[in-house]
């Protein structure tokens, strides 16, 4: 066992982890490739840190995969990425189910092309039994996106006499969020050293801890993610109260 695994906390592990795997690009380009093949090499990541998540026992995996503002890149990246994103469920969906993962998909899957949109419905459907990972991908998502979805969900519940205003809490919220049936993440990572959440569950990460690492996210591994939880786990969530307030109740 890795030395960094024997002191992660078996006991304080997050129940949710989202992820910004960023720096494929810049990973590419400074081996002097195109960018695709950062993105390639970026499945090798992925594969690695779900099957570590899935070790550990961790509930929920959130990957941030591609964003509503991604659509705008060059539109050879766009097509790459698609493709890549459909041989990659196509190839991992066995595999997938083997280890008792569930999949689910967060995102705007209108914008989807239909060819993608069918192997990921097919890929949820294969996998939605299974109890262990729940593997949550964010396609063509973003927290703006989402929010302005729940609130015209809401206006038109309203409009339609199912919902008083006065009856409107976070709950409702909530319950009109793509994520209604995750906790909330406790740990935010990003990769490739920037410093912010673009446009990734704005709502849900109010209280997250983040995470971030200069790592580029092709070469992120399980021994990365470890790090991550440990630095997690020697910070002091205090959700507004005071220090002593929450050592207190640890007590
Ligand atoms: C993250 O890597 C993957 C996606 C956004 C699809 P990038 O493609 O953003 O890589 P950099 O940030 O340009 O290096
Ligand atoms: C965020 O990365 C989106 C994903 C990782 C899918 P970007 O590379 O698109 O973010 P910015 O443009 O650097 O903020
Ligand atoms: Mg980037």
């Amino acid at each position: 066992m890795s030395q960094l695994l024997e002191k992660v906390d078996r006991k304080k592990l997050p129940r949710h982890i989202a992820i910004i795997m960023d720096g494929n690009g810049r990973w590419a380009k400074e081996q002097g490739h195109d960018r695709l093949f950062g993105h390639f090499h970026g499945v090798e990541s992925v594969r690695n840190i779900v099957e570590g998540c899935a070790e550990l026992g961790i509930e929920y995996l959130t990957l941030y995969a591609f964003s509503t503002e991604n659509w705008d890149r060059p539109e050879y990246e766009v097509v790459g990425l698609m493709e890549l994103l459909v041989n990659t469920i196509r190839e991992e969906v066995e595999n997938l189910h083997k280890n008792n993962i569930k999949l689910h998909v967060i995102g705007d899957m209108n914008m989807l092309p239909d060819y993608a949109r069918k192997e990921l419905d097919e890929a949820l459907e294969f996998t939605k039994n299974n109890s262990g990972l729940n593997l949550i991908m964010a396609l063509s998502y973003s927290g703006r996106w989402e929010l302005l979805n729940a609130v015209k969900n809401i206006a038109y519940e309203v409009k339609q006499g199912r919902l008083n205003v006065e009856e409107i809490d976070q709950a409702t919220l909530q319950h009109f969020l793509c994520t209604s049936n995750f906790p909330d993440p406790e740990l935010m990572i990003r990769t490739s050293g920037e410093f912010r959440i673009s446009n990734f569950l704005l709502y849900q990460l109010a209280y997250a801890e983040l995470y971030f690492t200069n790592v580029r996210w092709p070469d992120f591994r399980k021994e990365n993610l470890y790090e991550a939880i440990i630095d997690y786990q020697n910070r002091e969530r205090r959700f507004g109260k005071t220090s002593e307030q929450i050592e207190s109740v640890v007590e």
